[in-house]
Formats: structure tokens, C-alpha cells, sequence
């Protein structure tokens, strides 16, 4: 029995590996800030709300595991920068792993939709993806181990009225998830997707989401 357990421990150890989750303080993000710290990965995470991210950053050091956070709002260009700036400094210039989950829905009808949100939606969801991966390719090179995982959705193959510009930005994340794994599979970064169903987080309750 003893002998299984450390198997099991030994292939599914993530210890010593770094990694960074965008909107780990609720939902889906969060899970996974958790399963990551739980193999011992050292995990950085980022939201909009200090007060929220400070709390789940107490309740993880609390459980013994190895959370950062800082806030950032990943449709902010400069607030990206700024935040890979901190990873690379807590990690010492070294990622392993990156997953793009921060994301916002905005139902409306699709003539409703003005400039700003397409824009939004476009710079939350997708520009924010493309351009994490850019930012993290350094540091995965200097790791020479990379594993991305953009949290897309299982309504970006179908069409589910009202939420066209979110479908339509989760299609993009398919797409440069393809070119990514493509580009990179020669310097071990390894790009996939995840099309999550109907989960029930804040995402899907607050319909009028900020
Ligand atoms: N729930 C579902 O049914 C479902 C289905 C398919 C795919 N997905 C995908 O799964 C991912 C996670 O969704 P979820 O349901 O867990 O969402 P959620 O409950 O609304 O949580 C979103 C997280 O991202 C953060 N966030 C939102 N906008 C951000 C921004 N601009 N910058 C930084 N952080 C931001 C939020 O914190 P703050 O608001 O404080 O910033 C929160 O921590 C998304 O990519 C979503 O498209 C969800």
C-alpha cells in the first residue's frame, strides 16, 4: 500500500513547478488555484477586487499552500506587463505554467452591443490570452518547460442567443490556442484548450457583470 501511495504521489507531484492563474479569487479560476497549489505548485493569481483576492490569499495560506496575488485587470494592456513583471520577479524569471481563465460574458442582444463592449469583451477575453502567452514565452523558455491552458467555453462551437461577442471571443481563444501549439511544441510549451459546460459560477449568476 505504502509503495502505491508514493507512486501515485511521485506521478502526480507538481512540486517545484510555478504557475500563474488570471481571476483565481472566484469560480473556476479558483478551483484551479487550488488544485495547482494542492500538487505544491507555487501559484501567482490576480482579480480586479484586493479586498476579495486578499481574502482567498489569507484562506490558501491558511490550507498551507503557496498563493500569491496582486490585482490586475487583464484588459489592460500596461496591467498585464505589469503583472508578468511580478511573476518573473516572485519566480525568479522562471514559468511553468499559465492558465488564461479571467473572462466576462455581458449578455445583451447583439445589435445592443456598442464599440466599448465589443471592445471589452475582445480585451478581457481574448487579447489578454494572446498576449499572456507572449509575455510568459521568456520565461517558459528560461524554465524549457511551458504548459498553457486557456479556459475557453463549449458555447464557442455553438450559438446561444445573447452572448454573441463572448462566443465570438472564445472562438479567437480556440483559434490561437491551435497557432500557439503549433509555433511552440519545439521548445516544449505545450497550448491547449478547455471548453468548459454550464458551470454555475458568478459569470452565469450576475448577469450584469462589470
Ligand atoms: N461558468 C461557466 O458556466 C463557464 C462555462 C464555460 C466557460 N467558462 C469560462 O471559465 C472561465 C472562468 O469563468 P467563471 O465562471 O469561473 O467566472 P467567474 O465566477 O465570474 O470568475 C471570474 C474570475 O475572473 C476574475 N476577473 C474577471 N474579469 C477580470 C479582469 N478583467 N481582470 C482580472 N480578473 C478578472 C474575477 O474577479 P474580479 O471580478 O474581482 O476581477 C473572478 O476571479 C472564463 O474564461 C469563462 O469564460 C465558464
Amino acid at each position: 500500500m505504502a509503495d502505491v501511495l508514493n507512486f501515485k504521489e511521485k506521478r502526480w507531484s507538481l512540486k517545484g513547478m510555478t504557475a500563474l492563474v488570471t481571476g483565481g479569487s472566484r469560480g473556476i479560476g479558483h478551483a484551479i488555484v487550488e488544485e495547482l497549489a494542492g500538487f505544491e505548485v507555487a501559484v501567482h493569481t490576480c482579480s480586479r477586487n484586493q479586498t476579495e483576492l486578499d481574502q482567498c490569499l489569507q484562506e490558501w495560506k491558511n490550507k498551507g499552500f503557496k498563493v500569491t496575488g496582486s490585482v490586475c485587470d487583464v484588459s489592460h494592456r500596461d496591467q498585464r506587463e505589469k503583472l508578468m513583471e511580478t511573476v518573473s520577479s516572485i519566480f525568479h524569471g522562471k514559468l511553468n505554467i499559465l492558465v488564461n481563465n479571467a473572462a466576462k460574458r455581458m449578455p445583451k442582444a447583439a445589435v445592443e452591443y456598442t464599440a466599448e463592449d465589443i471592445s471589452r469583451i475582445m480585451s478581457t477575453n481574448f487579447e489578454s490570452v494572446f498576449h499572456f502567452c507572449q509575455l510568459s514565452y521568456p520565461l517558459f523558455k528560461a524554465s524549457r518547460y511551458g504548459r498553457i491552458v486557456n479556459i475557453s467555453s463549449n458555447s464557442s462551437v455553438v450559438a446561444i442567443p445573447s452572448v454573441s461577442a463572448y462566443e465570438a471571443s472564445k472562438g479567437a481563444v480556440n483559434q490561437i490556442t491551435k497557432n500557439l501549439a503549433c509555433e511552440w511544441a519545439k521548445d516544449n510549451i505545450l497550448v491547449n484548450a478547455i471548453s468548459p459546460g454550464l458551470i454555475r459560477t458568478s459569470l452565469i449568476e450576475s448577469g450584469k457583470q462589470v
